[in-house]
């Protein structure tokens, strides 16, 4: 075998090596993120299944406090944010309620009015009772409720 014949060989064992070397940076470069996309969402989905309303202080004995969070929701690539609202009740200060202010007519926000005991709807004139229970008007249902839980005095919602 000649001299030359020898380098030959020896640059096409470098292009060889070369060559799968780029193929598997590539195939981490693309692997990597993809898979990240495929279980992003139901790890991300995990950390925000409690929303974190506020300190329990705020609330009002038997008067509903709007309580306001914005939470991030990541799907996919896409990362929105989400404005949530919940009214939050309690009669002894230790158990909690926690209702959605969104109206079970056709999804008006609703307001509570101290003087009329309730919490009314502007759109088509529904009003709730403090509970949430239907007094007038056309909404189908009580006002949607959150599961709760208190841990070292912030007051933690989750969605149904
Ligand atoms: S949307 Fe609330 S009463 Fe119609």
């Amino acid at each position: 075998m000649s001299e030359s014949q020898d380098e030959k060989v020896t640059r096409r064992d470098f292009m060889k090596v070369a060559i799968a070397g780029m193929g598997g940076t590539i195939a981490v470069a693309i692997g990597i993120p993809a898979i990240g996309y495929i279980i992003g969402p139901a790890s991300q989905q995990e950390t925000n299944a409690w929303i974190r309303l506020g300190a329990i202080s705020k609330v009002e004995l038997n008067t509903p406090t709007l309580f306001k969070a914005t939470i991030d929701t990541q799907t996919g690539w896409i990362n929105t944010q989400e404005d949530v609202s919940a009214y939050v009740m309690t009669e002894n200060g230790q158990d909690f309620v926690a209702m959605s202010n969104v109206c079970t007519h056709l999804g008006c926000r609703i307001r509570w009015i101290a003087d009329l005991e309730g919490f009314y709807c502007p759109c088509h004139n529904g009003v709730f009772a403090k509970d949430g229970t239907v007094k007038a008007g056309p909404p189908p249902r009580p006002l949607d409720r959150f599961e709760t839980k208190v841990e070292n005095g912030i007051l933690f919602i989750k969605r149904g």
